[in-house]
């Protein structure tokens, strides 16, 4: 993909220029140098009250060559030319220090998701750093300071909806869940370098379909109850689990009564995915890598973005673990093997698919990651604006603008009132905190918002900076679906 001119010249004009390009609207902008600066004093003396403890390094190379998805062999962009990469693996309160390294024809960045770090760290090109260009190296450096489960992925185009992702888990030094083993599950659509396919020329038919001779109709891509209608816009080849069709699928091998612990990313590009595991319920225990009331439940629903973590005990035999991309009528699968039994069709349907599911709303936040009462002391209404006809998706009917920033205050409590008043479903993700959704104060950093509904965000502005909001669909990101938050000095 290539970036538009004006978005090259202002990278290599830099940020200090960018108060020149003051900007006013409804929301109160202001202009670049009325706000904290990514790298600024105040982003420093954040990152010292995290207390960095030991530093961990890592190596990525991002690079383009082929991936076997278990039959399929794609030509394809991913990090060390695995699907996912490996996954980065710390303890709360070490500093992940990691180089990455561009071998990728275009440029780059990297995005740590739902870890509240320091602002030069986040990885949104333009904003708190720049591309990194091919051949270039970046180092991020970061105090992961909250255990959870959490995964990262470029900032840049569509480069998400290649192969470029990978689980980062943060390890509690003082895990209070009792369970003997664990295992990483993503999740992921898949259409790149399968017929040819790219997610550019996908996002290229999706604006030309729009104005085209069917009068802006094309269809989604299916459609689902649970996501208010229509549930797509791409229609994929394959879905993925570790990187695998389920035709060959990934296992996760051990004994009848362990007690696995499950951790559920999606890093799919434009699907939700129904997960169950057949003949075992879940106890969900952490939503985006916050604790939350265990709860049981058959089935959930993971938008893009999202994380789930879910303990179960094994009984057995030989399971399928299926994600079924959500109105696409197609499968993910994985395998859990206790003992002897037939393999799965890798098209089975656990009845567990259909039974109890959970909503948001029956989620709790454990006491411990609770927001202390108190009212907002600002609220930023969002509306989720645009459609297929235009693929003109907005916050507020705005393009996304890097130098337009939403201003707010440290030390305020910020309210974001997110109004989707489009036809379809959106998992809007904050970078840099982690809010409380609605009435129950469930603690997340992306909530999927139905058409039609009104969600409220609320969150501590504890962590300054210049902080993205944007729909995690990936077509509608680069649609225009982004925001900026920014923390004024
Ligand atoms: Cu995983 Cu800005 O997103
Ligand atoms: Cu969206």
């Amino acid at each position: 993909m290539t970036q538009p001119i004006h978005r090259r010249t202002l990278l290599r004009a830099g940020m200090s220029v960018a108060g020149a390009a003051a900007l006013t609207s409804c929301t109160a902008r202001r202009s670049s140098a009325a706000f904290v600066a990514p790298d600024g004093d105040e982003v420093r003396a954040a990152e010292a009250r995290r207390n960095p403890g030991a530093v961990r390094e890592f190596r990525l190379t991002a690079v383009a060559a082929p991936v076997d998805l278990g039959g399929p062999t794609v030509a394809t962009w991913s990090y060390d030319a695995a699907v996912p990469g490996r996954p980065i693996r710390v303890s709360a309160g070490d500093v992940v220090r990691a180089t990455v390294l561009n071998r990728l024809p275009e440029h780059t960045t990297v995005h740590w998701h739902g870890l509240a770090l320091r602002n030069d760290a986040d990885g949104v090109p333009d904003v708190t750093q720049r591309h990194s260009e091919p051949g270039a190296e970046h180092v991020y450096e970061f105090t992961a300071v909250n255990p959870g489960t959490f995964w990262f992925h470029p900032h840049a185009g569509l480069q998400l909806d290649r192969g470029l992702y990978a689980p980062l888990i943060v390890e509690d030094p003082h895990e209070p869940l009792a369970y003997d083993d664990e295992w990483v599950v993503v999740v992921d659509d898949w259409l790149d370098g399968v017929d040819g396919r790219t997610p550019e020329t996908e996002y290229a038919e999706l604006r030309t379909g729009a104005g085209g001779m069917m009068g802006g109709h094309r269809m989604g891509a299916g459609s689902s109850p649970l996501l208010g209608g229509d549930a797509g816009d791409v229609r994929y080849p394959h879905f993925l689990l570790n990187g695998r069709v389920p035709a060959a699928p990934a296992s996760y091998r051990g004994r009848p009564g362990t007690r696995l612990r499950l951790r559920l990313v999606n890093a799919g590009g434009d699907t939700a995915f129904r997960v169950a595991l057949s003949g075992h319920r879940m106890t969900v225990t952490h939503a985006d890598g916050f604790p939350i009331e265990p709860i049981d439940t058959d089935t959930l629903l993971i938008g893009m973005g999202e994380r789930y973590d879910a303990l179960v005990t094994l009984a057995d035999g030989v399971f399928a673990l299926v994600a079924l991309a959500e109105g696409k009528e197609a499968i993910a699968m994985g395998l859990v093997r206790t003992g002897s039994g037939a393999v799965p069709a890798p098209t089975v349907r656990p009845a567990e698919l259909d039974r109890k599911i959970i909503s948001y709303h029956q989620l709790r936040p454990t006491e411990a990651v609770l927001l202390p009462p108190r009212g907002p002391d600002r609220t930023v209404r969002l509306a989720l604006t645009g459609g297929m006809m235009g693929y003109d998706w907005a916050f507020n009917n705005r393009r996304y603008d890097p130098t337009s920033l939403i201003p707010i205050r440290a030390g305020e409590r910020v309210r974001l009132s997110l109004v989707n008043t489009t036809m379809m479903w959106h998992p809007v993700h904050l970078h840099g905190h982690t809010f409380a959704l609605g009435d129950t104060g469930v603690r997340k950093d992306t909530a999927i918002v139905l058409p039609g509904q009104n969600v409220t965000a609320t969150f501590d502005a504890d962590n300054p900076g210049r902080w993205m909001v944007h729909c995690h669909n990936i077509y509608h990101a680069e649609g225009g679906m982004m925001t900026l938050l920014g923390y004024q000095k």
